[in-house]
């Protein structure tokens, strides 16, 4: 894939989206960011920017979780002419609680956000790649998709469709010259804690507590996430307690693992 390809990524304004359009600025690539606020667009705008002064950034503004947004964006991107070589589906949020105290609207939104837009825009942009006999796409899954999750138990759900959606679309699409790659993060230091309503702690055992231990850094992230895009991994892992907490639930039984995140997440911040 050549210096001028398009990179498509939503939410990238911020955390590991952020660090992903880092790197792909560095390489030469245009990019299309896609997220809901307006000043983190225009801040990482100016960041690219500065780091490559002929870089070729456009930003949009748009909410991701509304019911047709993944139309609504292919058909502008289309609209204004451009094609898209990679497509990032990074934008995404969790809601930490128990499950019946967690407005419902909120759920519904999450849902629609992590999963419906995301597969959505793998149909649109999939089919123009196939078309066009190449592309990529990175989804971005989670270390929660690797068991049943008390307490962010919707947003792990909408993991697990994320992780094996996207290693049945890479089995697919790879006989057309698509290649499907998904990164499971395990806990990164972004501003998605604090949204999903996790409080940093530092009283031992709360999800705060593990959330600060446990923690990698988005520039991290974002560096296995671009290789393994890059390398043609269908999932890398980043980091070795994530790898080992794969390797974990390959072997013990979701009740189990289920009732170990239970007793890990269950004592609330504070
Ligand atoms: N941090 C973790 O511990 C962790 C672990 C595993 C997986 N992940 C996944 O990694 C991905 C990136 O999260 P992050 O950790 O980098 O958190 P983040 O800093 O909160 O980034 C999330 C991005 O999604 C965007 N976004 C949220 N709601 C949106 C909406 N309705 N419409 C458009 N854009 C929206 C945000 O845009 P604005 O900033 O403009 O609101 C932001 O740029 C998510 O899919 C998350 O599930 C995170």
């Amino acid at each position: 894939m050549n210096k001028t390809n398009t990179a498509l990524v939503t939410g990238g304004g911020s955390g590991i989206g952020r660090e992903l359009c880092r790197r792909f600025n560095r390489d030469g690539y245009r990019l299309v960011i896609v997220s809901l606020l307006e000043d983190e667009l225009a801040s990482v705008k100016a960041e690219l920017l500065a780091e490559r002064a002929d870089a070729d950034i456009l930003t949009i503004q748009q909410d991701l979780s509304l019911v047709d947004a993944g139309e609504t964006l292919y058909a502008d991107i289309k609209q204004r002419g451009i094609h898209v070589d990679v497509l990032v589906n990074n934008a995404g949020f969790g809601l930490w609680g128990e499950h019946l105290g967690i407005p419902h609207e909120r759920v519904k939104s999450m849902l629609l956000l992590n999963m419906v837009t995301l597969t959505t825009l793998c149909t649109k942009f999939g089919a123009d790649m196939q078309a066009g006999g190449a592309g990529r796409i990175l989804n971005i899954g989670s270390t929660t998709s690797f068991q049943p999750l008390p307490y962010l138990a919707a947003y792990a759900a909408t993991k697990h469709y994320v992780v094996a959606f996207s290693e049945a679309l890479a089995e697919e699409m790879s006989h057309h010259g698509v290649q499907v790659t998904c990164v499971c993060p395990g806990t990164t230091q972004t501003k998605f804690l604090s949204t999903a309503g996790v409080v940093p702690s530092q009283k031992f055992g709360s999800v705060g507590y593990w959330a600060d231990k446990a923690a990698m850094s988005a520039e991290e992230v974002a560096r296995v996430a671009y290789q393994g895009l890059h390398a043609g991994a269908r999932k890398p892992i980043p980091g070795f307690s994530n790898l080992l907490h794969f390797a974990g639930s390959r072997v013990v039984p979701n009740r189990s693992m289920s009732w170990i995140m239970r007793q890990l997440y269950q004592v609330k911040a504070g």
